[in-house]
């Protein structure tokens, strides 16, 4: 079992594992067009997060850095249907933040929750309250009536992988 970080750098292997990435947004994410998933995933200022199993992905979170705001926006998160509820969800939060920190120099994150994904959202630290300054992301990330925009503070030093 390994956690990559990789954007569309047309590496192959990184390529098949987006795609595959690809694939399970669209099953677990139904509401969200397939063309937008791709237009995200393939984008170079997107990176994702995932979780690789004898060489097959079994999820991942794709992600914005906003480098100079120093806030990530977790554009998709999921994880095949076989594989949900065993820990995986967290271990890749905890990947996602650890690398947003140490590489990125990033301090929060935020994101539009769908309704049904709020409890595992809760449960990775993030609040419905926005602490953030609005001046640091508004205008980054735009309105979206589909979620609830919750926020995650990245601890500066706790470490998140073993
Ligand atoms: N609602 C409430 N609690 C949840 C949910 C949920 N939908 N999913 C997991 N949890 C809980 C688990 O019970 C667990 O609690 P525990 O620590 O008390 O045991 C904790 O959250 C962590 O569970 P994991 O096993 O680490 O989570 P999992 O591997 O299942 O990943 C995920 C969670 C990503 C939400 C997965 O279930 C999934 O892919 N769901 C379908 C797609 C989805 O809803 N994605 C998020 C959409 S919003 C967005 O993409 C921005």
């Amino acid at each position: 079992l390994k956690f990559v970080c990789v954007s569309n750098d047309s590496v192959d292997e990184h390529m098949v594992w987006l795609i595959g990435l690809k694939n399970i947004f669209a099953r677990q994410l139904p509401n969200m067009p397939r063309e937008y998933i791709v237009r995200l995933i393939m984008d170079r200022n997107h990176k994702s997060v995932m979780v690789i199993r004898r060489n097959q992905v079994v999820g991942g979170i794709t992600y914005r850095p906003y480098v100079s705001q120093k806030f990530g926006e977790i554009a998709f998160c999921a994880i095949m249907a076989d594989e949900q509820v065993k820990g995986y969800g967290t271990r890749l939060m905890n990947h996602l933040k650890q690398h947003a920190r140490d590489v990125d120099g990033l301090t929060h994150f935020l994101t539009y929750a769908d309704n049904n994904a709020v409890g595992y959202f809760v449960k990775q630290g993030f609040t419905k309250e926005i602490f953030l300054d609005k001046e640091r992301w508004h205008g980054y990330i735009k309105d979206y009536d589909g979620g609830i925009l919750m926020e995650c503070k990245i601890d500066p030093k706790l470490p998140y992988t073993d």
